[in-house]
């Protein structure tokens, strides 16, 4: 979604802005723009479509070397070049860019246009920029806080101004924004990722926090204009990891990355003396994890249906009521927040909005919340009692894949931890331990598998329609399977669980339907098969993600193999083909793997 750059120091602002926009690109976005500001004003260039596109579109020479950049991604008004940010006051001696949603916006502009205030775009940002102009403060700082002072919603804001040609002042309000100190430069963004080429020293700004960013560095302050005395902290972020490292999409990149990842988020977790996962970040004592007498998952997409596999697990080991429910859902429910249940926000980007809401609303009554979020130091890692970070490493394909594998090995652990807790044997809780770190090897091997699974991709590929079905710990498998082949191939498929074929679904199934069917070892397989059946005997094609003690006899069907591990973790192994399977469906129908159509990386606003 939208993404904000800006640079301030000695050299030319514009290649450092559009190079941290080019990164931002994976978040998804329909139109950006720049600001420059030089010895003249500013310089504002916009442009729909691809950065690409606003790169052939600059002046050839463009030196000021203050700039602030924006991907925008359209809420406010469809993607044209008036409604692309920067937007500026009348006269363009204001410049801003603006991440979120001004809910007071219709109120404001028809205030301004009462005042003689003539609009340029149809976005609720313009109003900012008209409201800092007509400041009277004599800071740049001061008329921001002024403008802050009438509006609500939420928002980071990079704000320029040609009277005071030496800084950017920063704005934040639910929604990230990031300084980065370098030497003698400066740089801003929403996403660490857009500039960690040039700094690892960060400052992550608070919500209701500002900043003014010079080339000689910052200083942060408060809605009441006191100091706040920021620090910047180093962040663990290469920018080799943000390349494709001669892979030709994000998402082969990150599906491949697995077994390496997986280590990464169990390695030095596993406490072998007691058999359990030793998870300090969690912040609960024994006794305080004890007395939790229920466990709710809250997620969004693909996050949701992890915290599914999570709540299975955490049933299963520990013997704890457990749940998950879609995070866009909850707050409008009026949810019952117990104080006895312990509440686990999922979310790779830590800035989807819907889950951050979710945060709150606990907080807000409170209740207990920790996170299993893969960004460090974003909004939700920051607003959470505690948790666990993922260690996936970046993610920048809109497919979501080494994150949720490691969103169901950090719910392994804290089921183990929370079963050892209670009634979970040490027997028990050595086979869980173990099992886990077998798994990045078993990853391997289902990757080794790839020939045989992008051979069955083709068949895919050709579906119009898919059903994708499995029980209990297999639901939450099929329900991501069925995701993924929707998102990056734009092949129609739906989950159902096994046992409800027969309820209505099955009326659907002919040659030109395919199912995959997620079929353990376990002790549900003949159940499993008795369904596969029924689907070939109406002539449905069908594809089973299984193991190898299954058999199938003489039903004709293609079989993935993955390997077994213990039945509380199946579903980690049983998911990982579900990826191949859509990313090689995506490939063989031509598609932008990484940027599917209408979706965004990291949903930002509700
Ligand atoms: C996953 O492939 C999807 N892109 C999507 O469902 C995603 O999981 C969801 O939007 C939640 O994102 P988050 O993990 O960053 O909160």
């Amino acid at each position: 979604m939208c993404g904000i750059v800006g640079y301030i120091g000695d050299h030319a602002a514009a290649p450092y802005v559009i190079e941290g926009l080019k990164t931002l690109e994976y978040r998804g976005y329909d139109s950006a723009g720049i600001a420059v500001l030089g010895s003249k004003g500013a310089t504002i260039v916009r442009s729909v479509g691809r950065i690409r596109d606003l790169e052939a579109k600059l002046p050839k020479r463009l030196t000021g070397k203050v700039g602030i950049g924006h991907t925008r991604w359209a809420t406010h008004g469809p993607a044209t070049t008036d409604n692309a940010h920067p937007h500026t006051s009348a006269g363009g001696r204001i410049a801003l860019v603006h991440n979120g949603i001004i809910d007071n916006a219709a109120t404001l502009r028809t205030k301004l246009m009462a005042a003689d205030v003539a609009f340029t775009s149809d976005t609720d940002t313009e109003v900012v920029a008209h409201l800092i102009a007509r400041s009277a403060a004599d800071t740049l700082e001061g008329a921001v806080l002024d403008a802050l002072a009438q509006i609500t919603g939420t928002y980071a804001l990079a704000v320029t101004d040609s009277g005071h040609p030496d800084r950017i002042v920063i704005a934040r309000n639910g929604s990230p924004l990031i300084i980065g100190v370098g030497e003698k430069e400066t740089l801003i963004a929403s996403d660490a990722a857009a500039l960690v080429r040039h700094t690892t020293r960060v400052v992550h700004l608070d919500d209701g926090e500002l900043a003014t960013v010079t080339a000689g560095g910052f200083h942060t302050f408060d809605r009441e204009a006191n100091d706040t005395g920021r620090e910047p902290v180093e962040i663990d972020l290469a920018a080799t990891d943000l390349e494709l490292t001669g892979h030709e999409h994000y998402m082969y990149k990150e599906i491949l990355e697995q077994p390496e990842r997986a280590a990464a988020v169990i390695r030095g977790r596993l406490d072998a003396r007691f058999a359990t996962a030793r998870l300090n970040g969690l912040n609960l004592s024994p006794r305080e994890l004890r007395a939790f007498r229920r466990v709710k998952f809250l997620g969004c997409g693909s996050a949701y249906y992890v915290g599914q596999i999570g709540a299975q697990m955490i049933e299963d080991l520990a013997r704890i009521p457990a749940d998950a429910e879609p995070a866009s859902e909850f707050r409008y429910r009026n949810p019952i927040i117990e104080p006895d249940t312990l509440y686990v926000v999922v979310s790779q980007s830590g800035e989807t909005a819907d889950t951050a809401f979710a945060v709150l609303e606990i907080k807000r009554k409170g209740g207990t919340v920790i996170g299993a979020v893969n960004v460090v130091g974003s909004t939700i890692a920051r607003e959470v009692d505690g948790g666990i970070y993922l260690h996936a490493g970046p993610e920048i394909a809109v497919a979501s894949t080494k994150a949720l594998t490691n969103m169901a090995m950090a719910f392994g652990m804290l089921a183990l931890h929370l079963g050892r807790l209670h009634d979970l044997s040490y027997a028990d809780g050595e086979r869980i331990s173990n099992a886990l770190k077998a798994i990045p090897e078993q990853i391997q091997a289902i990757l080794d598998s790839e020939p045989a699974i992008a051979a069955i991709a083709q068949r895919v590929a050709k579906a119009e329609n898919a059903f994708f079905i499995g029980r209990v710990r297999q639901y939450p498998v099929a329900r991501e399977g069925a995701q993924k082949l929707k998102e990056i191939s734009y092949v129609h498929a739906e989950a159902y669980p096994t046992s409800e074929l027969k309820h209505g679904p099955l009326a659907l199934i002919d040659p030109a339907m395919l199912t995959v069917a997620v079929v353990p070892d376990d002790e549900l397989a003949s159940r499993n098969i008795a369904a596969v059946e029924q689907v070939r005997a109406r002539g449905g094609e069908v594809v089973a993600i299984t193991h190898e003690a299954v058999e199938f006899g003489t039903i004709a069907i293609e079989r993935i193999v993955v390997p077994k591990t213990e039945p509380e973790l199946d579903p980690i192994l049983l998911i990982i083909p579900t990826q191949l399977l859509a990313y090689h469906a995506a490939l063989v129908l031509g598609h932008d793997v990484d940027k599917p159509r209408n979706l965004a990386k990291s949903v930002t606003v509700e």
